[in-house]
């Protein structure tokens, strides 16, 4: 009450456009999708899998991220963790299945991941990821990391379409015959000059860089981490020590930034030569993520312009019925 200056300042007006304008449109949601029960331990399951049920669903939220949403952004909870779009990144699928999950991961790797955000020959977390890691799972006790390793292990698992993430591409032998595969190519220009100085010209990377093959962002199903990581870059400090890869895109600091074309140019390179071969990235894709991402079907109905078009169209409907009308009404007569 004493220390807190008096500020006079008045924050901006809330703007949501119709519907979000009305509040008790937020009933309405709730009744349809807010799960508000309390947590009730389950019976059968022991006490670990349950500290890991409130720990992964309750205060760590890791489902907000990795559960798929449905066209009113309801979460999608028959497919629980199995992988949801969040604009610009994308959080993978996390069930216990072996080909599209982390199924093929050792408690020990999962525990590592989630409290540094770093597994040779695995993954790393970038983007939303390395803010849960940096913020909030590295001071999580071992207990604690260890339950929800436990509960992640048996939710049922999801199959997805698709080879393992993790276990796609292979070093390439040495710079000329990276060359060789697609030349001359405007992603491996880029690659040589941009990327290869730290994750080396054979992808293999070295004690502080990452392998760009055996890498879930390169093997991934959809391109949208490899993109973002170029994008944006890596920022995560673990531990005190700063983990970081400059971000390319338009908005970067880095003076030489790559353009849409050039960035999908390197993507290209890296899914062909180390990651999921069967990708294609384009121009376009990549000016999505910098722009954050597909927007959901729900925010893009509630755009004037949508309105406008649909005012639009009924206008056009109306008149083309009143004319029918009349028109039958004079050939009637
Ligand atoms: C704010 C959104 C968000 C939250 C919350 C979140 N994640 Fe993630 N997660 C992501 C994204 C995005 C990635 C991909 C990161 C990357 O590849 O750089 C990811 C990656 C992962 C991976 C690696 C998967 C792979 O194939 O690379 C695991 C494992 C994981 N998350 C587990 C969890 C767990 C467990 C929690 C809760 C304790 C959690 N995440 C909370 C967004 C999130
Ligand atoms: C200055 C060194 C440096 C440069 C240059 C660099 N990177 Fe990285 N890269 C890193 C670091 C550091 C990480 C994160 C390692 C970690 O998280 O443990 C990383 C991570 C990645 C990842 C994994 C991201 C994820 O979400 O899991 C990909 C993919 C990647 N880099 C691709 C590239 C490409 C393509 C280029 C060139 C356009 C590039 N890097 C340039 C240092 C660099």
């Amino acid at each position: 009450m004493q220390e807190v200056k008096a500020d006079d300042n008045v924050p901006p007006q809330t703007d949501l456009p119709f519907p979000f304008n009305i509040r008790s449109s937020m009933a309405l949601w709730n009744v349809l999708f807010a799960d508000d029960q309390t947590f009730i331990p389950a019976k059968d399951k022991s006490a670990q899998i349950n500290r890991g049920d409130y720990l992964v669903n309750a205060l760590a939220h890791c489902d907000t991220c990795h559960t798929p949403r449905n066209a009113l952004m309801g979460q999608n909870n028959d497919r629980a963790l199995s992988g949801g779009s969040l604009g610009s990144w994308y959080a993978p699928n996390i069930t216990s299945d072996k080909q599209a999950g982390i199924g093929n991961w050792s408690d020990a790797q999962l525990a590592q991941y989630l409290k540094t955000g770093h597994v040779a020959g695995k993954a790393q977390a970038a983007g939303p990821m390395a803010e849960a890691v940096e913020h909030s799972l590295q001071y999580l006790s071992d207990d604690d990391i260890n339950a929800m390793v436990a509960y992640l292990r048996q939710i049922p698992a999801v199959s997805q379409p698709g080879a393992p993430r993790d276990m796609q591409g292979k070093p390439a032998t040495s710079d000329a015959s990276l060359r060789a595969v697609k030349s001359p190519d405007a992603g491996w220009q880029v690659y040589s000059s941009t990327c290869a100085n730290c994750h080396q010209a054979d992808g293999a990377g070295n004690a502080f860089y990452p392998a760009l093959f055996h890498n879930t962002a390169t093997g991934a199903p959809q391109a949208d981490n490899l993109i973002a990581t170029i994008v944006y870059g890596v920022h995560r400090t673990v531990e005190g020590r700063a983990v970081a890869m400059p971000g390319f895109g338009p908005e970067a600091f880095y003076t030489d930034r790559l353009t849409d074309q050039l960035i999908a140019d390197v993507s290209n390179y890296v899914l062909k030569n180390f990651g999921n071969a069967e990708l294609n990235v384009t121009a376009q894709q990549v000016k999505t993520v910098r722009e954050g991402g597909e927007r959901p079907l729900i925010a893009r109905l509630a755009q004037p312009a949508v309105y406008g078009s649909a005012a639009a169209i009924v206008l056009i409907v109306l008149g083309v019925v009143v004319s029918r009308l009349r028109r039958g009404k004079k050939h009637g007569a």
